[in-house]
């Protein structure tokens, strides 16, 4: 799991070219979907490069950045096999692997620090899904998606 694929609206821009150096000094291969400026632009652009990377396994994980994560997540989870989560502790981001097998992480600049954003980044790329009992869930997650229900 060495491939991630980043993407962030205006408001991250400068934070993206930080994390993107921060994970690239740990050794991960890093592709930059965008934004490139601070010019306004609209989060689910970037939602969708870095989800259909993610979906199409040329990128392991995703990582998405706006304002509050939110709005990237609702737009990432329209992707099938998108499992997208907005966290703003170690915790959410720790419990979303481990329970979620979440496969795109959404964070956001106005609500977390830029210190907590590394921590939340550094820990969910480290944990892993503890499949389980949570397999069984996120099958029902899949069935929706199939519209099976
Ligand atoms: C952009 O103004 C803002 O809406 C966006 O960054 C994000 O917070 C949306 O969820």
């Amino acid at each position: 799991m060495k491939k991630i694929a980043i993407g962030t609206d205006h408001s991250a821009v400068e934070l993206k070219s930080q994390i993107i150096d921060y994970l690239e000094s740990k050794g991960y291969i890093l592709s930059d979907e965008g934004a490139y400026t601070d010019d306004s632009c609209d989060y689910p652009d970037y939602a969708l490069k870095v989800a259909k990377k993610v979906q199409k396994g040329d990128a392991a994980r995703g990582i998405l950045i706006c304002g509050t994560g939110i709005g990237m997540a609702i737009a990432a989870n329209k992707v099938k096999g998108i499992l997208a989560a907005v966290c703003t502790n170690t915790l959410m981001a720790e419990m979303t692997r481990k329970h979620n097998n979440s496969n795109v992480l959404c964070l956001g600049v106005r609500v977390s620090s830029h210190r907590d954003i590394l921590e939340m980044i550094d820990t969910w790329l480290e944990t892993e899904y503890e499949e389980g009992r949570h397999r069984y869930r996120l099958n029902k997650i899949s069935d929706i998606e199939n519209s099976k229900l």
